[in-house]
């Protein structure tokens, strides 16, 4: 049976085997291990190596996904995962609470040496979202207390905020940010700048989702606690793109979302909360073990969760593991690079995102002069069979689209895509 006809009869099926789920998992898995072996990590920039590998995301009719935002796809083995457990619970529920708690536990302590964590660091909830809140509820501020916010926020990273000020009085800030930035100092002195005695937080990006924008965290996470201030990361995009290091950055607590660049499935997200500080947040859903329990699972008693999205969570992290963090950014870095590179030199286009690959990532953004950025998502949907997004606002200039460039994109894509660019830029439609 081809691959095809294999997940046809997986979706359609209702007897599913659970031993060929674990077959067709292992045999991905013996594949990319003799990639692994044929292709030392510098080899391969392009070509076979990542080229076998795109091959074990299932995209429909050639699709070329260059938007990670809101969700990104689940490669096969992933989603294997996702059918074999849910098959469980659908065949024999007892199981779900027979072996799935255990189960789950592994899950945290994978995910938590990904991110150079303690697994009792840990907390596997629904999203960047939740975890963004969860933080910005639970930290006791008095009226007056402020905190520091970017100017390039997500929603997710400014409402629990804006809440807690109209409901307790607490004061929020914006630091305006550069488009991009020119350097690391540029954003320190900003912050440096606006903080005062009242300053208890700074909650701001580590990928910024309108410009692509890295925030040098590490620096952040220095100026802040040098004041005595607690750094909050919304890292929505960067488990899965940024070979993420929680000790390094220095952070006190970093939200993400692994459905975006990790390949998890939708529906678990992290919130990394530092040991030293768990003790001066509250939860927001309590539940027995919220008093008691003296580690980060204060903040999970979440009641019955889906455990075979935790355990596809899992297996992303599995099947990113084999390939290898440091060769995923760097990939990832290397495919921006080429694109922001020959962006560049196109007439009337103009780069949002900055050149520095301390300052980026996966994500750029940019924008056409005298070229609507839904025209550019059109064409480019239209004629390549590409999806990206428009991104930005007109009040800061940020209107344009965003382009992410994840480990399944090749060169020949993006070259397809800057063809289009470039007729756009010329021709104007
Ligand atoms: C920077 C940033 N923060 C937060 C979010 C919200 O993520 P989620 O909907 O997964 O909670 C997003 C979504 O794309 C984002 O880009």
């Amino acid at each position: 049976m081809d691959r095809r006809g294999f997940l046809a009869s997986l979706i359609g099926c209702s007897a599913l085997s659970i031993y060929m789920l674990n077959k067709a998992n292992a045999a991905i898995y013996q594949n990319i291990t003799e990639l692994n072996e044929k292709f030392i990590r510098e080899n391969a920039p392009d070509g076979v190596y990542w080229d076998a590998l795109h091959k074990h995301f299932i995209f429909q009719d050639d699709l070329i996904m260059m938007n990670n935002g809101t969700v990104g796809p689940m490669p096969e083995p992933v989603f294997n995962t996702l059918v074999k457990y849910f098959k469980v619970q659908a065949t024999n529920p007892f199981d779900c609470y027979n072996y799935f708690p255990k189960k789950r536990e592994e899950v945290r302590e994978k995910l938590a040496k990904f991110i150079n964590a303690a697994p009792d660091e840990v907390v596997i909830n629904r999203n960047t979202t939740e975890g963004m809140n969860l933080i910005a509820s639970g930290l006791d501020l008095k009226e007056g207390d402020e905190v520091l916010i970017s100017s390039h926020e997500h929603p997710a990273g400014i409402h629990p905020w804006k809440m807690r000020e109209k409901r307790y009085g607490i004061k929020v800030t914006e630091v305006s940010l550069g488009v991009p930035p020119k350097s690391v100092d540029e954003i320190i002195k900003s912050f440096k700048n606006a903080i005062t005695p009242r300053t208890k937080v700074i909650s701001i990006s580590h990928t910024v989702y309108i410009t692509g924008l890295i925030a040098p965290i590490k620096e952040l996470s220095d100026l802040a606690h040098e004041n005595g201030i607690f750094l909050l990361a919304d890292s929505a995009h960067g488990i899965g793109m940024l070979n993420i290091d929680v000790k390094t950055l220095g952070i006190d607590a970093l939200a993400s979302s692994p459905y975006k660049w990790l390949g998890a499935p939708t529906g678990c997200g992290l919130l990394y909360v530092r040991k030293d500080v768990q003790d001066i947040i509250w939860p927001s859903i309590a539940s027995s073990g919220w008093d008691t329990h003296e580690d980060a699972s204060r903040f999970e008693t979440l009641g019955q969760r889906a455990d075979p999205l935790i355990f596809s969570l899992g297996e992303a992290l599995d099947f990113q593991n084999i390939i290898g963090k440091d060769r995923i950014e760097r990939r990832i870095k290397t495919l921006a690079g080429y694109l922001k590179k020959e962006l560049q030199s196109i007439p009337k286009v103009r780069l949002h995102t900055s050149l520095n690959t301390y300052l980026s990532g996966g994500l750029t953004a940019f924008s056409i002069s005298g070229v609507d950025p839904e025209r550019i998502v059109s064409f480019l949907r239209e004629k390549y069979n590409i999806v990206i997004r428009t991104i930005g606002r007109e009040s800061d200039n940020t209107q344009g689209v965003r382009v992410s460039t994840n480990v399944y994109v090749s060169f020949k894509h993006i070259d397809m895509l800057l063809e289009g660019v470039n007729h756009l830029a010329r021709r104007g439609t």
